[in-house]
């Protein structure tokens, strides 16, 4: 099963540091038993085509048995497994493949909140106290308690609180839920919630699995009182997020993660634009890596990715961490659509994009040769790289999902104001002419024909995984080139350095100098290792300044982005074409 690509995982403990980490959204991946959604089997099935990009390890989006309001996000029950997903020895089986082909397993963890259908929150609903002290029940204000105990509102829209029930049928308390009402929020402050965190801990590192990815990570401990946002008790911050006593919790999972050997490891999500802020996520006795959003953020402008560049290099610099980087994820609109339309001259939050679906046609075709270049730009990168499955196929946001079969929870709650997340969760392609190009095995309900619990587009037919497995020029053979040559040239370096960069942004100057003014408007470069980068994110050809081609001389490009992906060994060329990006090398290392 192993791929061609030998994974360089190996087996230091700080395998962390530089891995390239796939995001499988396991109910789009592949489905093993023909119901239309993925589990692991169908992840079992298809673990060689992960190995053959030369990955060190893949993130499992939670597999934990729940009503699947949030697709799995809210969680009955910690410490089993989905019967949707399959069993626990399915996932017992899964890790021992995974580790027999050089794959480091991560699983999502959520511990800020649970599904509305754990035991605890259904006794706490029927009046239990010990239940209810896991969770935040408060009383309402006004002299009815009608209105919610305070002004927070959730991720997904609307208020963040829900009355409940007293069981005599009299209105009773409110329940605190930062996201849908299906996923009511932990109360960290009894000693029990953090316990049983502990135990969840254990048990899946007892049976193998590597790491957490820790969702919501700056969530779980709210300020005192749980005062009004904007309130003078509150201070600057949003007193639901990024509390003080958050740090003690991760100080003590970590020792549980060190008492392992090799040590267990965490990523944190928690979305930060000031680096010091998730820095102190990652120092030495907490959590080891945290996503950042800024090339998320970041539009495919010059001077924005130089900028979005320098953020997570920040955070990393200041906690002793590597940086980590990620393009898209389940929860953003796929870079290649996001790249396809006019690019906005700010940063921009990561629901923009589907919010102003659908004023502009996207123009794929360029969306694509923006993608690409993106791919040369994250894997020439310092540090851990995480990758969105159907990223190395070039896949796009459906942005066209029928409302009727929509689900994420965010269409309804948002009140039809934002689509959602499901278009970049759309099932992947990975063989024939037609929907469900073979993501149900043709062995179930005859041919392979159950309905994907999303619809997939014909347009993907020109991006199935065995289309793109025969093309040279293809975008997964742009990757799979791309991850071996990184392996090879970057290896373990930590360092970016910098050989110019535009900047759009005068109220942000770059920290060096030496980083600006040697550019024109649109190119940006850099070196990591044994590989330099550089990148045009503008529309047309752009010519390479003179003083960097005497620079960049003795150097050959071993792989571009636009054309033919790999290139025989030619000297670095006076121009580079528009949206796209080369990586050079010292003659040989191509
Ligand atoms: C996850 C989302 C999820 C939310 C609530 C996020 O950060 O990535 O997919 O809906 O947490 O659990």
């Amino acid at each position: 099963m192993s791929g061609p690509l030998a994974s360089s995982a190996g087996s230091t403990t700080d395998w962390w540091r530089t891995a390239v980490v796939y995001q499988v959204y396991l109910r789009s991946y592949s489905d093993g038993d023909g119901d239309g959604i993925g589990d692991i089997a169908g992840l079992r099935a298809r673990l060689d085509h992960i190995a053959s990009l030369g990955a060190d390890a893949i993130w499992i989006s939670p597999w934990y048995p729940s009503p699947m309001f949030d697709a799995g996000y809210d969680v009955a029950d910690p410490r089993g497994v989905e019967p949707l997903f399959g069993t626990l020895e399915d996932a017992k089986e899964l890790l021992a493949d995974a580790h027999r082909v050089g794959l480091r397993v991560l699983l999502d963890i959520v511990p800020n909140h649970t599904s509305a259908a754990a035991p605890k929150f259904q006794a706490a609903l029927a009046g239990d106290v010990e239940g209810r002290s896991w969770y935040h029940f408060v009383p309402g204000k006004g002299p009815e308690g009608n209105e919610p105990p305070n002004n927070w509102t959730s991720g997904f829209g609307g208020p963040a609180w829900t009355r409940t029930t007293n069981p005599d049928g009299t209105p009773g308390y409110w329940y605190l839920h930062m996201f849908s009402a299906a996923q009511p929020d932990l109360n960290w402050s009894h000693p029990a919630v953090g316990e049983d965190y502990e135990k969840t801990l254990r048990f899946w590192f007892d049976l193998g699995i590597d790491g957490f990815r820790i969702d919501s990570a700056n969530g779980l401990v709210k300020a005192e009182g749980l005062p009004d946002l904007g309130s003078p008790e509150a201070g600057d911050f949003h007193p639901a997020w990024d509390q003080p006593g958050i740090h003690d919790i991760y100080r003590g999972w970590r020792r549980i993660a060190d008492s392992y050997d090799p040590p267990k490891i965490f990523v944190a999500e928690a979305w930060f634009k000031d680096p010091h802020r998730l820095a102190r996520y990652l120092r030495t006795d907490e959590l080891h890596t945290g996503f950042d959003a800024s090339l998320i953020e970041a539009p495919f402008r010059a001077g924005l990715l130089h900028q979005a560049l320098r953020h997570p290099p920040a955070a990393a610099n200041l906690a002793g961490a590597p940086p980590i980087w990620v393009l898209s994820n389940h929860d953003t609109v796929r870079h290649r659509t996001r790249y396809a339309r006019s690019q906005p001259e700010q940063p921009r939050y990561s629901d923009w994009d589907r919010k102003r679906w659908p004023d502009e046609v996207p123009d794929l075709a360029l969306g694509l040769a923006r993608a690409r270049a993106a791919a040369l730009l994250i894997l020439a990168l310092p540090g851990s790289i995480y990758l969105f499955q159907g990223d190395e196929l070039g896949l796009d946001e459906v942005e066209d999902i029928p409302d009727d079969v929509r689900q994420d929870p965010t269409w309804e709650q948002s009140g039809h104001t934002d689509p959602g997340r499901d278009g970049c969760r759309v099932p992947l392609p990975w063989a024939g002419d037609r929907a469900p190009y073979a993501f149900v095995p043709a062995a179930s309900g005859g041919a392979g024909d159950a309905t994907p619990w999303l619809p997939q587009p014909d347009r993907w037919v020109a991006s199935t995984v065995e289309t793109e497995n025969g093309r040279p020029a293809s975008t997964l053979s742009l990757y799979r080139a791309a991850h071996e040559i990184r392996h090879r040239l970057i290896g373990g370096q930590d360092k970016l350095h910098w050989l110019g960069a535009a900047v759009d942004q005068p109220d942000q100057p770059a920290a060096d100098e030496s980083e600006t003014g040697r550019f024109g408007p649109e190119l940006i470069g850099w070196r990591t290792g044994g590989l330099t980068c550089v990148l045009n994110a503008g529309l047309e050809p752009a010519v390479l300044p003179a003083d960097l081609r005497a620079e960049l001389s003795g150097l050959v490009v071993v792989l571009a982005s636009a054309g033919r992906s790999v290139q025989a060994e030619q000297a670095c060329p006076d121009q580079i074409a528009g949206s796209s990006a080369l990586w050079l090398a010292p003659p040989g290392e191509g």
